[in-house]
């Protein structure tokens, strides 16, 4: 079995025909904030819904599985889950980021700067001087966005991370523009990979979500123990609706690759439209890593 085929039957079949009380086929809406303990001062697998959810486990373990990560935390929407994954910051200790992130995450990052939370650096991450003088500085993390939006450019995660971790930071990847069926940063090195599962993961533009994917289970425990604690997990009906759109995750970013390409090699050809910012044809620098 190939491992697109496998990656393919974990999106559409994983979790399928687990429940065990009434044997339902597709994981069922678990929306009860509290769950009966089986006997005095026995907790069953759960409790209280903000701690831990079956129907947000179904969707953490199939991210998880997809990303090749040993533990996902499913949270309430992309930034949370990146404020999540920098959540081990400290006073004075330095982030470096990519000076053309999203600009919620810019945002973010500027305002927990502002307030001292930590430091932050943003880099241009395809100038390798401009990284080399970046992690001299000794940054805590860096984080890695690619494609980023909105320009798509590509940078070379394994590179990066190699670096980060020789300089004995911690990296971070917002994997969110390819998800996992186009590019899974954990093999190529990155320790969380963070998601806003509202775009391609769920792909219904019916929910904002997102997911942390540690590629240690006790980070990744600590992590969903800090979520519990600052209340940003997620709701079960969001985990099923992003589950459901996961199903097709596959078809649809085939599809809509499809879709791109044609749409870029229109523009690229249209006199009115200066620049495409598209990592797909030769011409963008971008090309021959995507
Ligand atoms: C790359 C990237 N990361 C994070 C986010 C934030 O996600 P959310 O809108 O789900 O909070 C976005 C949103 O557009 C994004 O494009």
């Amino acid at each position: 079995m190939s491992e697109g085929f496998a990656a393919r039957t974990v999106a559409a079949a994983n979790g399928v025909a687990q429940d065990a009380a009434f044997g339902a086929v597709i994981a069922p809406i678990h929306l009860s904030t509290t769950f009966k303990f089986p006997a005095f001062e026995q907790a069953g697998p759960y409790d209280y819904s903000r701690l831990g959810n079956p129907t947000r486990d179904a969707l953490a373990d199939t991210i998880a599985k997809l990303e090749g990560g040993a533990r996902a935390v499913m949270v309430a929407s992309g930034m949370a889950a990146l404020d999540l994954a920098l959540s081990s910051l400290r006073p004075g200790d330095l982030l470096v980021a990519p000076h053309d992130c999203y600009g919620g995450t810019h945002r973010l990052l500027s305002f927990r700067a502002a307030r001292g939370h930590y430091r932050v650096a943003f880099v241009d991450q395809t100038d390798p001087d401009a990284r080399a003088a970046a992690l001299a500085e000794g940054p805590k993390v860096v984080l890695i966005e690619t494609p980023s939006n909105p320009l798509m450019r590509v940078v070379d995660i394994r590179r990066i991370t190699a670096d980060a971790k020789a300089a004995g930071a911690l990296a971070v990847v917002d994997n969110t523009f390819l998800s996992p069926a186009l590019q899974q940063p954990i093999a190529l090195g990155a320790d969380l990979v963070v998601h806003s599962t509202t775009k391609f993961l769920n792909g219904h533009s019916d929910v904002i979500g997102g997911v942390v994917v540690a590629a240690d289970k006790a980070v990744g425990e600590e992590l969903a123990a800090w979520a519990n604690t600052i209340g940003v997990t997620g709701s079960p009906l969001d985990a099923y609706l992003t589950l459901r759109g996961l199903r097709t995750l596959f078809v649809r970013v085939e599809q809509q690759q499809r879709n791109a390409a044609v749409l870029a090699a229109f523009l690229e050809a249209h006199p009115a439209v200066a620049r495409v910012h598209y990592p797909g044809p030769a011409t963008d620098p971008g090309h021959a890593l995507a």
